[in-house]
C-alpha cells in the first residue's frame, strides 16, 4: 500500500516511520484564485452548467450549440471530430454568458486512433514503464484531436473471468494493480497537469466494480472491509497518490450503498483520508439510476444525494441541470456548497491552459494521427504483452522448413477483432491482422487461410454501433459444414497449422459477461479435429479473458495468448511466431480450468489443510490451469541463490532480496523476477502469498545477472479486520522469489516489534 498517514503505537517501543508515499496533486494557488474570481461572476445556472456532461451523440448539433450558448454544459463526451470541437469551443468562448472552455472527455482506454493491446494485456507485460509510455502516446494522439480527458485507467481488481470488463483492468493483484494504475496516470497526465500533449486521467470505476457478484456486469459488489482495504481500494489510492486529476464513480451497489451516492467512499475515503483534490464524474446515467436501485425516491432526490456524496459532474442523465437550481433557490444546497463542486472543474480547465487556448491545431492533429511513431510504439507493446502458455517440442518459433502453413480461425484475418473492445475510435481498416502480418513476414510460405467457423454473440452488444461486427457469411448448415471441411482439408495439405481462436471482441467488455468460458461456437471442435490430423498445431488465442482451454493445454503443443493486440497486432504476432520477438508476458490473472473454479486468485488466505489446497474439489483440481505470474519464453531462465541482505527487518527499514538469474538458452529473452511474502502470524489470517516486488530484465543468451529487489517494511503493513486499522505486525515472514506465484526459492526473515495503529 502506498498510503501513509498513521501514528505509531509500538508494542514495546515507539518508532516513527518514514512516509514514502507521493502526495495527491493540489491545484496551484493561481488556478484556485482564477476559479474563485470566475465563480464570483457566474449565475447559479451557469455554475450548474459546469457540472453537466453531455454525450455528443444524444443531441443534434443545434441542440448542443444551444446548450453551450446558454452556459448549460461544461463538458462533452464522444465529440471526436476536431472541427466540431473547435466550433463548440468557439461558441463557449464567444457567445456563452462567460467565456469558459468546454472539457472534451472520451474513452481513451487502450489508444485513440492507434490502438494498443487491451489493458489486461498491457498489465501482462509486467512493465509499468511500458504502460506509462503507451498511455502517453495515446494521450498525445487524443490531445491532438481535441480530447482533454481520458476515461482511463480502469483500475478495478477482477478475480472472476466471467466478468466482461476483466479485459479493461490489470487483473487480480493489488500490488501489480497499484503499479499499473500509477504508471497509467503518469502516462496520461505527464509531468504536471497541463503539460503539452497530455491530458487528464480519470480513474474508474470507484469503487469495487470488479467484484460484481457472479461476474455479472452491473450486479452488486459485496466486499468485506478486509478485501476493500487490502485489495480492492488499493489501486485507486495509488492512482490518487500519483496525482490523478479525476475519478469516475461506479454503477453498482457497494455493500448495498450505490457507489455513486456513497458518502463513505466519496468523502471519508477519497477526500478526507486520501486527500483527493480533483473532481469526480458519475458514470453514464449512474445518477438517475439511483432511483432504479431503490435508493433515491426520484430523480430530484438522486441529484441531491449524489451531490451530497460529492459527485462533481454528472454524465448524461442531467438531473443536476434539472433540479440543482431549485435546490439552491430553496437553500437546500448553499451557494458555497455549489461553488465547492464547480471549483475543481474550473481549476482543471485553467491548469490545462484551455482558457488561453481551447482550440485544436488541425495540422498537428493530422501529423499525430496514426503516425509511424504511434504504430511502432503499438507494435512493440503487442510484442511485450503476449504470453506463451505452452511450447512442447519447441513447435515455436515456426520452423524455417515449413513451406505450406494453414492459418485457420474466425480471428485470423479479422481487423475489428484484432483491435479488441473499447477501441471506439479505432478504425478496423487501419489494423494489421495476423494473416496480413504473417503473409508480409513470410512471403515465401504458401498460406492457406480460411475461417473454418464463424462466431457471433447471441444478443446485441453496446459496442455494435461504434464497431459493427462483420456480417456472417455462413448462413446455412450446409455452408457451415462445407467451410468446416474446407478448413480441415487445408490443415491436411499444410506442413503445419496455426489456429487463431478465441472471442470476438464484442464478447467481452461492458455488458459482456459470460456464464461459460468455453471457446465460443464450434471452435473447440475445429481445434480438436485439426489436432487429430496429426500435424503440428499452434493455437493463437485472441481473447479478453482467460478461456477454458483445458483440452488444448494437454493436446495442442504450442499456445500463444495474444489477448487483443491492437492496430499493429498482426505485425507483432508475426514477429513473435517467427522468433523475431521472444514472448515475455506473464499472467496477471490465475487461469482457471473451468468456470466452476471462479472466483480464482492466488492470494487466498492460508487455511485448514493447506497442503491440499489444490484438491478442494473432489471432481476437479482446485489449482489454476496456469498460475498467476506464469508465462514461458523461447529461452530458459534459471534462478538460484536467493539471498536476503538481512534476516531482520526494522519497522522503519527496508531489506534487499536477490537472486542469480541466468539465460540458459540460446536466444535473448526477458524474464520477470517476482517476489512474494507471507506473514506467519498476526491479528488476522494473511494471504498464503502476496506479490511485493517484481522487475523485468532482458538477458542475452548465456548472460547472467544478480537481480535485487527492495522490500520496505511499510509494504508489509495491512488493514487488520480484527483491529480495524492499519498494522505492521512483528514476527516471522516467508519470502519467495521466482518466475511465477508458485516460486520455489524460499527464505525467512523477522520483522522487529512495532504495531502500527492508524485509527480510521
Ligand atoms: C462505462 C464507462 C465509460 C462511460 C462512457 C460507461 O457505460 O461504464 O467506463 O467511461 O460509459 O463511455
Amino acid at each position: 500500500m502506498s498510503f501513509c498517514r498513521f501514528s505509531v503505537l509500538a508494542v514495546a517501543v515507539s518508532v516513527s516511520l518514514v512516509c514514502i508515499a507521493q502526495k495527491p496533486a493540489s491545484p496551484p494557488a493561481k488556478a484556485t484564485r482564477f476559479a474563485n474570481d470566475l465563480l464570483a461572476k457566474m449565475s447559479v445556472e451557469e455554475k450548474v452548467g459546469q457540472l453537466e456532461q453531455a454525450a455528443g451523440q444524444l443531441y443534434t448539433d443545434t441542440q448542443s450549440d444551444d446548450l453551450v450558448r446558454k452556459g448549460q454544459v461544461g463538458s462533452f463526451l464522444f465529440v471526436t471530430d476536431p472541427v466540431r470541437a473547435n466550433a463548440l469551443q468557439h461558441i463557449a468562448m464567444t457567445e456563452a454568458p462567460h467565456p469558459i472552455p468546454l472539457l472534451f472527455g472520451y474513452d481513451v482506454i487502450h489508444g485513440f486512433r492507434t490502438i494498443n493491446p487491451i489493458p489486461l494485456a498491457m498489465a501482462s507485460s509486467w512493465d509499468p514503464a511500458l504502460a506509462e509510455h503507451a498511455q502517453s502516446m495515446a494521450a498525445r494522439e487524443a490531445r491532438a484531436a481535441g480530447i482533454h480527458w481520458a476515461f482511463s485507467p480502469m483500475v478495478d481488481i477482477a478475480r472472476d473471468a466471467r466478468w466482461g470488463r476483466i479485459m479493461e483492468g490489470a487483473g487480480e493483484d493489488p500490488y501489480l494493480g497499484e503499479q499499473m494504475a500509477a504508471a497509467q496516470v503518469r502516462g496520461f497526465q505527464g509531468p504536471y497537469i497541463g503539460a503539452p500533449d497530455y491530458l487528464l486521467a480519470c480513474v474508474k470505476h470507484f469503487g469495487g466494480y470488479g467484484a460484481a457478484e457472479g461476474g455479472r456486469d452491473y450486479d452488486s459488489s459485496d466486499i468485506s472491509d478486509d478485501l476493500l482495504h487490502n485489495v480492492y481500494l488499493r489501486p485507486y489510492h495509488a492512482a490518487v497518490d500519483a496525482g490523478a486529476a479525476t475519478m469516475m464513480s461506479a454503477y453498482m451497489d457497494l455493500n448495498s450503498v450505490p457507489a455513486s451516492g456513497n458518502v463513505w467512499l466519496m468523502q471519508d475515503v477519497l477526500r478526507k483520508e486520501w486527500g483527493f483534490k480533483g473532481f469526480v464524474v458519475s458514470d453514464w446515467d449512474a445518477v438517475k439510476s439511483l432511483t432504479v436501485h431503490g435508493y433515491a425516491a426520484d430523480a430530484a432526490d438522486a441529484a441531491r444525494r449524489v451531490f451530497d456524496a460529492g459527485i462533481n459532474m454528472e454524465m448524461t442523465s442531467s438531473t443536476y441541470r434539472k433540479y440543482l437550481p431549485a435546490l439552491v433557490a430553496s437553500k437546500a444546497i448553499s451557494v458555497v456548497q455549489l461553488d465547492d463542486m464547480v471549483r475543481p472543474i474550473l481549476e482543471m480547465k485553467y491548469e490545462l491552459g484551455l482558457f488561453t487556448n481551447p482550440y485544436v491545431d488541425l495540422d498537428k492533429f493530422k501529423k499525430e494521427t496514426l503516425s509511424a511513431e504511434q504504430r511502432a510504439s503499438a507494435e512493440h507493446a503487442a510484442e511485450e504483452t503476449a504470453i506463451l502458455l505452452r511450447n512442447e517440442g519447441h513447435v515455436l518459433p515456426l520452423a524455417k522448413s515449413a513451406k505450406t502453413i494453414a492459418l485457420i480461425g474466425p480471428l485470423a484475418d479479422s481487423q475489428v477483432d484484432t483491435m479488441g473492445s473499447w477501441s471506439l475510435h479505432g478504425v478496423p481498416a487501419d489494423t494489421i491482422t495476423i494473416a496480413q502480418g504473417l503473409r508480409e513476414k513470410l512471403p515465401n510460405v504458401q498460406w492457406l487461410v480460411t475461417k473454418g467457423v464463424e462466431i457471433k454473440r447471441t444478443d446485441a452488444s453496446i459496442f455494435d454501433a461504434q464497431a459493427p461486427e462483420p456480417k456472417p457469411t455462413l448462413l446455412t448448415e450446409d455452408d457451415k459444414k462445407r467451410e468446416f471441411a474446407h478448413a480441415l482439408d487445408l490443415v491436411k495439405q499444410a506442413d503445419m497449422s496455426i489456429l487463431v481462436l478465441g472471442e470476438a471482441m464484442n464478447m467481452n467488455g461492458e455488458r459482456a459477461s459470460r456464464a461459460t468460458l468455453t471457446l465460443p461456437g464450434n471452435q473447440e471442435t475445429l481445434l480438436e479435429a485439426a489436432v487429430a490430423v496429426g500435424k503440428p498445431v499452434v493455437l493463437v488465442l485472441m481473447t479478453g479473458r482467460p478461456l477454458d482451454i483445458t483440452w488444448a493445454a494437454e493436446n495442442v503443443p504450442a499456445i500463444l495468448n495474444v489477448w487483443y493486440p491492437g492496430t499493429e497486432g498482426g505485425h507483432a504476432v508475426a514477429n513473435l511466431l517467427t522468433g523475431d520477438a521472444n514472448p515475455s508476458g506473464k499472467l496477471t490473472v490465475s487461469w482457471p480450468r473451468s468456470v466452476g473454479q471462479l472466483p480464482l486468485y492466488y492470494n487466498t488466505n492460508r487455511t485448514q489443510n493447506p497442503e491440499a489446497a489444490a484438491t478442494r474439489y473432489w471432481d476437479e483440481s482446485s489449482a489454476p490451469l496456469y498460475p498467476f505470474g506464469f508465462g514461458l519464453s523461447y529461452t530458459q531462465f534459471t534462478m538460484t541463490d536467493l539471498k536476503l541482505s538481512s534476516d531482520r527487518l526494522a519497522p522503519d527499514g527496508s531489506m534487499e532480496a536477490s537472486v542469480h538469474v541466468r539465460n540458459a538458452g540460446d536466444v535473448a529473452g526477458e524474464e520477470v523476477v517476482q517476489m512474494y511474502t507471507h506473514q506467519r502470524a498476526g491479528s488476522a489470517s494473511r494471504p498464503v502469498r502476496e506479490l511485493k516486488g517484481f522487475t523485468k530484465i532482458r538477458l542475452a543468451a548465456g548472460e547472467e545477472r544478480v537481480v535485487t529487489l527492495k522490500l520496505a517494511a511499510d509494504e508489509l503493513r495491512y488493514w487488520s479486520p480484527s483491529l480495524k486499522h492499519d498494522v505492521l505486525e512483528p514476527g516471522t515472514f516467508d519470502l519467495w522469489m521466482g518466475d511465477d506465484s508458485t516460486a520455489k526459492l524460499h527464505s525467512t526473515f523477522q520483522l522487529d516489534a512495532a504495531t502500527i495503529a492508524a485509527k480510521r
